[in-house]
């Protein structure tokens, strides 16, 4: 079985796929580094040239090839992902998802120098993040099959934690 990351950026997606493919020896996947390679700009140029609705078309899009992938892999995706419905369905056939769920604060702590981000290029980051999360959690709830509280919890825990779930997944 997949497994499928979801959670807000900065919410540790890409480090624990990354930890969690060395541990369960099987290929990681991140959707933002595939849009990047397959139109060979970053994420921001996308923003800046084509808009945000361009990009979420891209992820659809990318999502919908993911579905004919053969062969095991961890899915780490982009923070907006889920926030389509078509999406959050794609995201279940693909394998079991996970929401990386972190608090406000911890988010900001970590992303405030980021400049990689467009969506958190603005003058109240902090209270960009605060109005999108409280927008954005019960989607990632409703997108998600497990729930991994991160707060306060090394990426090892994390990766701990996601690995006993899927023992014990039926
Ligand atoms: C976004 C999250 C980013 C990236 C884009 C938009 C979002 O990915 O897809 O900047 O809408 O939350 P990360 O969650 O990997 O930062």
């Amino acid at each position: 079985m997949n497994i499928v990351l979801v959670g807000y950026m900065g919410s540790g997606k890409s480090s624990v796929a990354y930890q969690l493919s060395y541990r369960l020896q099987t290929p990681y996947i991140d959707s933002d580094k595939q849009i990047e390679r397959e139109q060979h700009k970053t994420i921001s140029a996308i923003f800046a040239e084509s808009g945000e609705q361009a990009f979420r078309d891209m992820e659809t899009a990318y999502l919908r090839r993911l579905t004919e992938q053969k062969g095991r892999f961890i899915l780490s995706t982009g923070g907006g992902m889920p926030v389509r419905e078509e999406n959050r369905a794609l995201l279940k056939q693909i394998g079991k998802v996970i929401y990386l769920k972190t608090d406000a604060e911890t988010i900001y702590e970590r992303l405030k120098e980021d400049t990689t981000r467009p969506l958190l290029q603005c003058e109240d980051p902090s209270g960009r993040i605060r109005d999108m999360l409280s927008v954005r959690d019960p989607i990632y709830e409703d997108a998600a099959d497990y729930v991994v509280a991160t707060t306060g919890q090394s990426v090892q825990e994390i990766v701990a934690k996601i690995v006993d779930l899927m023992e014990d997944d039926v």
